[in-house]
């Protein structure tokens, strides 16, 4: 019986670790392959008018992020690229920058 209880336990606890890894791979992908070409990855190219993302506040982009979706802020190319973003891609995405070094 303790066996079983262990089992389910590991197994549990496997799939928390592999649902955490799936976002935060999730979220690089989709770093690298859209956001990167503005925002850069650890920062943008030098003189590029655009905010850096890595390392910031997670709750700061996630709210950002919904703001951009939602038009409550206003910018046509963040309009457009959030507008196309689900809330799992979104926390994804939040994951994956806030946890990098700047
Ligand atoms: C074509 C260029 C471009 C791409 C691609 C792009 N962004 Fe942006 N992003 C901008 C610009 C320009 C701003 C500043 C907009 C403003 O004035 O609010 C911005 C602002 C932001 C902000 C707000 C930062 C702050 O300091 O308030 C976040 C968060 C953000 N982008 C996330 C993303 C994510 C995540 C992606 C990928 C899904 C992405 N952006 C892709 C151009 C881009």
């Amino acid at each position: 019986m303790k066996a079983v209880y262990l089992s389910l336990v590991l197994l549990g606890l496997s799939c928390i670790f592999t649902a955490q890894a799936a976002n935060l791979f999730a979220g690089q992908e989709r770093a690298a392959a859209v956001c990167a070409q503005c925002h850069g990855i650890h920062k943008p190219a030098v003189g590029a008018p655009f905010p850096s993302l890595a390392g910031r506040d997670a709750a700061y982009l996630k709210e950002a992020l919904k703001q951009y979706r939602s038009k409550k802020r206003i910018s046509d190319i963040m309009n457009a690229i959030a507008g196309s973003l689900r809330d799992s891609d979104i926390d994804d995405l939040v994951a994956y920058y806030s946890k990098l070094k700047p």
